[in-house]
C-alpha cells in the first residue's frame, strides 16, 4: 500500500513545530502503524535524514506509551485500541494520513510525536501509597467483596495511563483517567483508610497541571483504548463531594 503522510516535527520543547510531508511506498497492509513508521524511519536514515521521533514500549495495547493523533484522533480510527494496535489495512490504498502528537497543554511536545504526560504521573503520586500490608499474597476468600464491585475496580484498573482522554477532550480534561485511578482503589477496603485524602488530592494536582473540566462531551470514553466508562466520572465527582464533607 501506498500513503501520502503528514507528520508532525518539532525540533525541541521551544522550537515551533510543523507538518512535513513523507511518502510511505510499498507498505505491507499488515503492518501495524509503528511498523508502518519504523519503515519510514529506516527509509529516512539510510538517506542519511533524522528519524521521526515518536513514542513506543509494548505495542501491543498494555502500557499506554504510544501517543498519536492520527487523522485528528487520539489514537487514530480504529477504536478502542492503542495507536500501536491499528493496521495499516484500515486505511485506503494512496490515503493522506496526518499524524501528531497528542494536543494538550499539559503535555509539553519533548520533540516531533514524543510528550511528556508527565503530569498523569504526578497526579497518580499525589495519591500517595496505601497503608494496607500488600507483602504477600493473601487466602483467596480471607477479604470478602461483593462480586459488583470487584468487576468495577478490575475495569478501572484497565487504565494504562495513555492519555488519549485529555487529547481527545475539547477542555484536555484529565478526568476520565483521574476517576480511574480513583475508582480502582475506592471500591476495595485496601483503599479505604485513604479514600478521601486519596481523592482530594489527586484532585487538586489534577487542576494544578492545568488539565481542564468535563462537561460530558464523552470525546473520552470514545478513544479509550480501554474502554473505561465515563460513569467513573459521576463516580469520580462523588467520591471527591463527600471527601470535602468530611475534610
Ligand atoms: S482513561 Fe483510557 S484514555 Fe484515559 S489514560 Fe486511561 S486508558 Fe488512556
Ligand atoms: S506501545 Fe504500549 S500501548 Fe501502544
Amino acid at each position: 500500500m501506498n500513503f501520502l503522510l503528514k507528520i508532525w516535527r518539532q525540533k525541541d520543547r521551544q522550537s515551533r513545530g510543523k507538518l512535513v510531508a513523507y511518502e510511505a511506498a510499498d507498505i505491507p497492509a499488515n503492518a501495524s502503524f509503528l511498523e508502518m513508521l519504523d519503515i519510514v524511519n529506516e527509509r529516512l536514515l539510510l538517506r542519511g535524514d533524522e528519524p521521526i521521533a515518536f513514542d513506543s514500549d509494548c505495542r501491543e495495547g498494555i502500557c499506554g506509551t504510544c501517543s498519536l493523533t492520527i487523522n485528528g484522533e487520539a489514537h487514530g480510527p480504529d477504536h478502542p485500541g492503542a495507536a500501536c494496535e491499528l493496521y495499516m489495512r484500515k486505511f485506503r490504498d494512496g490515503e493522506a494520513i496526518i499524524v501528531e502528537p497528542f494536543r494538550v497543554r499539559s503535555f509539553p511536545v519533548i520533540k516531533d510525536l514524543v510528550v511528556d504526560r508527565g503530569a498523569l504521573d504526578r497526579i497518580v503520586q499525589a495519591g500517595g501509597f496505601i497503608s494496607a500490608r500488600a507483602g504477600s499474597a493473601p487466602e483467596a476468600n480471607s477479604i470478602p467483596i461483593p462480586k459488583h464491585d470487584v468487576d468495577l475496580a478490575m475495569e478501572a484498573a484497565a487504565c494504562i495511563g495513555c492519555g488519549a482522554c485529555a487529547a481527545a477532550c475539547p477542555n484536555a480534561s484529565a478526568m476520565l483517567f483521574t476517576a480511574a485511578k480513583v475508582s480502582h482503589l475506592s471500591l476495595l477496603p485496601q483503599g479505604e483508610p485513604e479514600r478521601g485524602t486519596r481523592v482530594l488530592k489527586m484532585v487538586q494536582a489534577m487542576d494544578a497541571e492545568g488539565f481542564g473540566n468535563c462537561t460530558n462531551t464523552y470525546e473520552c470514553e470514545a478513544v479509550c483504548p480501554a474502554e473505561i466508562s465515563a460513569s467513573f466520572i459521576a463516580k469520580l465527582n462523588r467520591e471527591y463531594a463527600i471527601a470535602n464533607l468530611h475534610a
